[in-house]
């Protein structure tokens, strides 16, 4: 499966959601998930997103390794989304900030 990190959280620009083939990408608040189950690791996603948050799971680095968990969990609470929207309004702000994870809300 492919797995959204840390560098998502309070940005969520969605452009990944709009290219991918199977819907897989589930929405929260602030972050998105993918759904391990529905993932078909075709990849395309990883280039579309602006700050780089997509990650096939052999890839996800060390301090990292706990979205693989997240996106698992995360993905029966949160719906579906498969078209593109306005990323969150401060986005251009945390895009470049490092851990995020306190901030992300569940
Ligand atoms: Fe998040 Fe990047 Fe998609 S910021 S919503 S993983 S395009």
């Amino acid at each position: 499966t492919h797995v959204v990190t840390e560098a998502c959280i309070r940005c969520k620009y969605t452009d990944c959601v709009d290219v991918c083939p199977v819907d897989c990408f589930r929405e929260g608040p602030n972050f998105l998930v993918i759904d391990p189950d529905e993932c078909i690791d075709c990849a395309v996603c990883i280039p579309e997103c602006p700050v780089n948050a997509i990650l096939p799971e052999e890839d996800v680095p060390a301090d990292q390794l706990a979205f693989i968990k997240i996106n698992a969990d995360l993905t029966p609470k949160w719906p579906s989304i498969t078209k593109r929207k306005a990323p969150l309004p401060d986005a251009e702000q945390w895009k470049d900030v490092k851990d995020k994870l306190q901030f992300l809300q569940r």
